[in-house]
């Protein structure tokens, strides 16, 4: 409420830095906003009422019809889902099966204008060479785009390496509880400035204050809750990864992981998402080993204090392959 109408006016001019209607700015929402901005060593974030309302603002912010977009590696499967639904508005996209950088290179095409990566990939585990990519597209003037979701701001900083745009699933460790769903982007004020009022007021996505408040009490705890994470994780991961019954463990913090080194060098820990495949990698056969477990929950998820487990390459019950890239893997979260 306003006590006159010039103060109104003056708030209504600059909406980014005044309260006026909470679609655009809201008191608790811009405590978490802080944070995370802060966090991840960026100018600006704006918070989002999910991590694909995120991913979408960033997109749609970034790209124009007949602009070409990259995704990088395994991505997680509704992002890529979405990027085919851009397709309708005349984006086009390539998907590179691999996250080496000459093959990003190659892919990259006069229309390309922005590139969307997980480092590491979704299920695969894979680590992108952040630095190299940000240097082929500052270079051909692409926007990056990054899922900063599993690492968090506290393992990786992608900002530091010249990623022009992070995005989080706030539902994940930065709120930690699965109670919330909740999404980030943080970027340059330049960048955060035009994704404020289009894709963030004209499209509507913002986070509710309730769940921003539920937000910044995950974010308190985030430096503990990750170091168990990480402790946990690594301890099965090292377990599974000398059982005879386990083909590969995809964790980037085991040294026979082919990209460790390329892992030590950009992450300063490891998150608890990690994900294995069994030498009977039949439906039957994995179907067996998720009815058997007893302390680890059948879930989607990850991120938060409860251990889950999900075969994500099958569909819900059905014994066809949903993503042929993909292996048969079984991912877990401790
Ligand atoms: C890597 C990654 N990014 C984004 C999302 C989407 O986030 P949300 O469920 O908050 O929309 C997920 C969800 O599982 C995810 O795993």
């Amino acid at each position: 409420m306003f006590d006159t109408y010039d103060d109104y006016a003056e708030a209504a001019n600059n909406e980014k830095e005044h309260y006026v209607y909470s679609r655009g700015t809201n008191p608790t929402v811009q405590i978490a906003e802080k944070m995370i901005a802060a966090l991840e060593g960026g100018a600006a974030c704006k918070c989002f009422s999910s991590g694909m309302a995120a991913i979408s603002a960033a997109l749609m912010s970034s790209l124009s019809a007949g602009d070409h977009l990259i995704l990088v590696g395994h991505i997680y499967e509704t992002s890529v889902t979405l990027v085919k639904y851009l397709t309708k508005f005349n984006i086009n996209y390539t998907i590179v099966h691999s996250t080496s950088t000459e093959a990003v290179a190659e892919a990259v095409i006069p229309q390309t204008r922005a590139i969307l990566m997980e480092s590491p990939t979704s299920f695969t585990f894979d680590i992108v060479n952040i630095p190299e990519i940000t240097s082929l597209c500052k270079a051909k003037g692409i926007c990056t785009i990054i899922d900063n979701s599993w690492a968090t701001p506290l393992f990786q900083k992608p900002l530091e390496w010249g990623v022009d745009i992070v995005v989080h699933s706030a539902s994940k460790y930065l709120g930690g509880h699965n109670d919330l769903v909740a999404g980030a982007v943080i970027a340059s004020k330049e960048i955060m400035n035009r994704i404020f009022s289009k894709e963030y007021e004209l499209i509507g996505g913002s986070l509710a204050a309730f769940e921003a408040w539920l937000l910044i009490r995950g974010l308190r705890t985030l430096p503990l809750r990750m170091e168990a994470h990480q402790r946990n994780a690594l301890v099965v991961a090292q377990f599974l990864s000398e059982h005879p019954a386990i083909a590969r463990v995809n964790h980037p913090g085991l040294p026979a992981h082919p990209q460790y080194e390329l892992a030590c060098k950009q992450l300063r820990g490891y998150a608890g998402l990690f994900s294995f495949e069994l030498k009977d990698s039949a439906y039957e056969g994995i179907r067996r080993v998720i009815n058997k477990l007893r302390l680890i929950r059948i879930g989607v998820s990850w991120g938060s204090v409860e251990s889950q487990l999900i075969s994500p390459n099958y569909g819900y019950n059905k014994q066809d392959l949903k993503n042929q890239h993909m292996p048969q893997s079984l991912s877990v979260w401790l």
